[in-house]
């Protein structure tokens, strides 16, 4: 039998948990319910709120003027909220209070005219809803890895701000050479506790783990960095969706396991299940 150990913490963060249960709440009352995006990243979760009748869409214009509105845990830029109003739509905001407390400091830099940079993905559903706090979102300067801070134009001072599920390492390296080379940099911590917590326990699963298992969405950008740190520490690591996905893996043992915050503990079990039968 593979000796498999299970990372703690893991799995459904507080902003996963406390988005499920305000769409299941909107549900429960018997109307029809527009979802702009998925709810989080999560196919197999997203598909059982399909059947309970969730209405799931990329666009504004999928949604008819006064309907039921959800917005993701990823958060919206403020123009599809001012857009939703003017629709007269009944909106559910399911941002994470993290992603709110990131949206409420880019626009602070702004209103001060500070120059701002964001630590993220480019494109990631979080990323543009924070860019889209801003009035004048095309200033502000979007930086994946530290190569991209040498192309950054001088200033006396620059704000700082990072994407919530962002690699805790990663973030710090490119604080660090921001801080090198500019006069003052204003930070607010950006990654949350939840991300914080999951990636320091796969770092510490590391030493005394051949191979670490993520079961998480591919979309999930909180899952694939927990495969990178991993990685970074030397170790085999897979994502896994569904169980499916351990055919054909070169899996050593011992095995640690562990689960993105948007991930279902049921599919971590079934993993558990089909790698120690
Ligand atoms: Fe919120 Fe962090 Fe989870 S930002 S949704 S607590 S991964």
């Amino acid at each position: 039998m593979m000796k498999v150990d299970l990372i703690f913490p893991r799995g459904f963060c507080f902003g996963v948990e406390r988005a499920l249960s305000m769409l299941d709440d909107a549900l429960a009352q018997g109307q029809p319910v527009y979802v702009l995006h998925e709810i989080v990243h999560n196919t197999v979760l997203v598909n059982a709120f399909r059947e309970k009748g969730a209405l799931f869409v990329e666009s504004l214009d999928d949604v008819p003027d006064g309907a039921c509105l959800v917005f993701s845990a990823h958060g919206v830029p403020k123009s599809v909220k001012e857009r939703a109003q003017q629709k007269k739509c009944r909106c559910i905001d399911t941002t994470c209070p993290f992603v709110e407390r990131i949206h409420k400091w880019v626009s602070k830099l702004e209103k001060e005219s500070c120059p701002i940079v964001l630590i993220g993905k480019r494109g990631h559903a979080e990323t543009q809803g924070t860019l889209g706090q801003l009035d004048f979102p095309q200033r502000a300067f979007v930086v994946e890895n530290e190569a991209e801070v040498d192309s950054l134009p001088p200033a006396d001072k620059i704000g700082v701000a990072v994407q919530t599920t962002f690699n805790a390492d990663k973030a710090e390296q490119i604080q660090q050479k921001l801080a090198r080379k500019y006069p003052t940099v204003l930070f607010q911590k950006g990654i949350c506790v939840a991300t914080a917590e999951r990636q320091q326990a796969v770092k510490d699963a590391c030493p005394t783990h051949a191979t670490i298992l993520v079961v998480g969405d591919r979309k999930s950008s909180n899952a694939r960095r927990l495969v990178e740190v991993a990685e970074q520490a030397g170790r085999k690591a897979f994502l896994i969706e569904t169980p499916a996905d351990l055919t054909g893996l070169d899996i050593t043992e011992p095995v640690g396991l562990t689960a993105a915050s948007s991930a279902s503990e049921d599919v971590v079990m079934a993993v558990f299940r089909n790698l120690t039968k």
